[in-house]
């Protein structure tokens, strides 16, 4: 199969059935059930060496992609490939191909065993050749920052540290692809950094791909050279995070402060082209001779002509900021419309 990607899914569909509530019905039928396309003919793909950000509400179905791209659900129709390697036919190969962190959850660790010991375990497990073993499991450890706590026993371990044991755990066959969903949540500011380091550092130095999901927008705008935005099942926006950023059509927004500036000045620069509104901000920290405006444009093109106007009238700028369209605000707006 195309070998150029590292991940592909074609029409790719999980239905499940669940029962909802059925207001129609007497004591007897108070529920009904209904079919939720959680994967819905999904087509896409990830390139080999991408570091790819799944973004997506609560049920888009990005957990349920996870478990079929590593085999633990069967799909119901259509074909995903991990490395070339079929999801159904080839469970074997993609599981060598591939290292996941799941988003529910640390089972599978033992309680009364330290992180190391519980790492030696899965070491067995994935076939990490015995001489090497515990090279490696250090090695892990100290990519998540657990070196100093790799004797300490599993059941001492805070929340935090038990989800990095379960990334080192992910890493330690030292995988080509790498599948993490929400691996920062329920991370302190520094590991989550430090976990969005790591995955960028890996990509960028080792060529590794990375499925990333999340529902932190602008931590996959940091580090994700591609993003995604699932929604029930679809992927309905796929590109760089700067293309994304430039889909949503808005008006553009400047704040200034400058000084010594009158009514008759501002009402002047109203009637410059391009300008729809002049907003005068109050804040307090601003001098007696000092004005704060909030300025929106219909384009980025009007700016030079504030400018000029402002040198003309010799008025002087203190403070200049442009409102930048957030990835958080093409999300929204994107996921809307889908
Ligand atoms: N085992 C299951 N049985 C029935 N429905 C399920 C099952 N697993 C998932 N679903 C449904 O499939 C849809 C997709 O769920 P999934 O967990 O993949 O979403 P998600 O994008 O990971 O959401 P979140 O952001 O909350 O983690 C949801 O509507 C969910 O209720
Ligand atoms: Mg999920």
């Amino acid at each position: 199969m195309q070998n150029e990607y590292a991940i592909q899914t074609v029409d790719l569909t999980k239905t499940f059935k669940s029962k909802v509530p059925n207001s129609n019905a007497g004591f007897f039928k108070r529920s009904k059930t209904v079919s939720i396309n959680a994967i819905d003919h999904l087509n896409f793909e990830i390139k080999k060496g991408e570091l790819f950000g799944l973004l997506g509400p609560n049920g888009a179905g990005k957990t349920t992609l996870v478990k079929i791209l590593c085999t633990l659900l069967p799909p119901d129709s259509g074909n995903a490939y991990i490395n070339g390697f079929d999801v159904v036919k080839q469970q074997m190969k993609v599981k060598q191909s591939l290292g996941t962190l799941f988003s529910v959850g640390e089972r599978g660790f033992f309680w009364r065993l330290n992180g190391y010991r519980n790492l030696e375990f899965f070491a067995s497990i994935y076939n990490v050749p015995r001489p090497k073993r515990q090279e490696r499991i250090m090695e892990v450890l100290k990519l998540v920052g657990l070196e100093n706590s790799a004797f300490q026993l599993y059941q001492k371990y805070s929340g935090g540290m038990k989800r990095k044991l379960a990334l080192a755990r992910t890493l330690l066959p030292d995988p080509p692809i790498i599948i993490l969903d929400e691996p920062t949540t329920g991370l302190d500011a520094i590991s989550s950094r430090n976990v969005r380091d790591f995955v960028q550092k890996t990509v960028r130095e080792t060529g590794k791909t990375v499925l990333y999901t999340t529902h932190y927008i602008e931590e996959a705008a940091q580090i994700c050279t591609k993003i995604g935005i699932l929604k029930q099942g679809r992927i309905v926006a796929s590109d760089t995070p700067d293309a994304l950023r430039a889909k949503i059509k808005h008006d553009e927004t400047i704040h200034i402060v400058i000084e010594e500036i009158s009514a008759a000045q501002i009402a002047a620069m109203y009637s410059l082209q391009g300008i729809t509104e002049i907003i005068e901000k109050i804040d307090q920290d601003l001098m007696p001779n000092q004005k704060a405006l909030c300025i929106e444009l219909q384009s980025v093109d009007q700016l030079p002509s504030i400018f000029e106007f402002l040198f003309e009238q010799k008025i002087k700028l203190v403070n200049f900021k442009r409102d930048e369209p957030s990835l958080e605000d093409a999300f929204i707006e994107i996921t809307k419309k889908a």
